[in-house]
């Protein structure tokens, strides 16, 4: 798909979301955006008016997240592209983690995501196209230190994306499974570890939306976190869990 003429993007009030949102319009596709705070969506909104319309909704019920997307299709008339992108993450060694906020991360990042995806399904097939998009991440290539909740929802929003690329792979309805890297934005500002090869929201924008345009089924950047991401995927575990436990921001936690 070129240029879509409508598109769903959650979490499109900051960082990479706002981003996405404010490039796609500024090429003239009309754009839903939702996310919780109204302040933040007026905001966008207000940067191109004529193409970006927002809903206040929190996507981590379920319920919610479906019903955006039968409002986004209301508002818009069709809905060609839909990129689950909200999500959070929470940096804690496990001895440190709350079962409330495992719950939280994998509502939203995983749950949410997948539910966003399943409920455009009908609307593409009765179409005949479209296309689906999860914002996953590098972290959810391997059970990364600190990320358990995070690396197994991103781990679990791309499994479900290949499978739903699987399934829909005799229809013109395409599915791109994004892992960025570091990106700068609200999310990272609070990150207190090294972040390498770090790039900017508009930089990440743009490279997903080439990667759309080009039915990327799998895309990850920047290239060296991509290469590292593919090397460290395929090392024995018991190579993995040392490096992993050397590295680890919160090293020793438990010693
Ligand atoms: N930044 C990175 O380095 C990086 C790397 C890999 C993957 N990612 C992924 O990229 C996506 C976007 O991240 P970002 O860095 O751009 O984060 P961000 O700047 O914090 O943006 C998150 C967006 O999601 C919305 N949101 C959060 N919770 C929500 C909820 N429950 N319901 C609806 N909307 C919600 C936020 O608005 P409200 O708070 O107003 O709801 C905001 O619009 C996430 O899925 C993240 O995991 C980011």
């Amino acid at each position: 798909m070129i240029r879509p003429e409508t598109a769903l993007i959650t979490g499109g009030t900051t960082g990479i979301g706002r981003e996405l949102a404010l490039q796609l319009a500024r090429a003239g596709t009309k754009v839903v955006v939702c996310g919780r705070r109204q302040e933040m969506i007026d905001e966008v909104v207000r940067a191109v008016p004529d193409k970006i319309v927002g809903i206040s909704a929190d996507v981590s019920d379920p319920d919610r997240a479906a019903a955006v997307v039968a409002e986004a299709i209301q508002k818009l008339g069709s809905l060609d592209l839909v990129i689950a992108n909200a999500g959070f993450g929470i940096n804690k060694h496990a001895s440190k983690l709350q079962p409330s906020e495992v719950v939280q991360v994998l509502a939203l990042d995983a749950i949410g995501a997948c539910v966003t995806i399943t409920a455009a399904i009908p609307h593409m097939l009765s179409r005949g196209r479209g296309h689906l998009v999860g914002i996953s991440s590098i972290a959810g290539m391997r059970g990364m230190p600190t990320s358990a909740a995070y690396s197994a929802s991103k781990a679990a929003l791309s499994t479900f994306l290949e499978s739903i690329r699987v399934d829909l792979r005799s229809t013109d309805i395409k599915v791109t499974d994004v892992r960025p890297g570091f990106v700068d934005t609200p999310l990272t500002k609070k990150n207190k570890f090294p972040m390498p090869f770090m790039v900017s929201a508009e930089d990440a924008a743009r490279r997903i939306l080439r990667a759309i345009a080009r039915d990327r089924r799998v895309f990850l950047f920047p290239a060296p976190l991509a290469i590292a991401a593919w090397l460290l995927a395929r090392m024995p575990r018991w190579i993995y869990d040392r490096l992993a436990a050397l590295l680890s921001p919160d090293r020793g936690a438990t010693r």
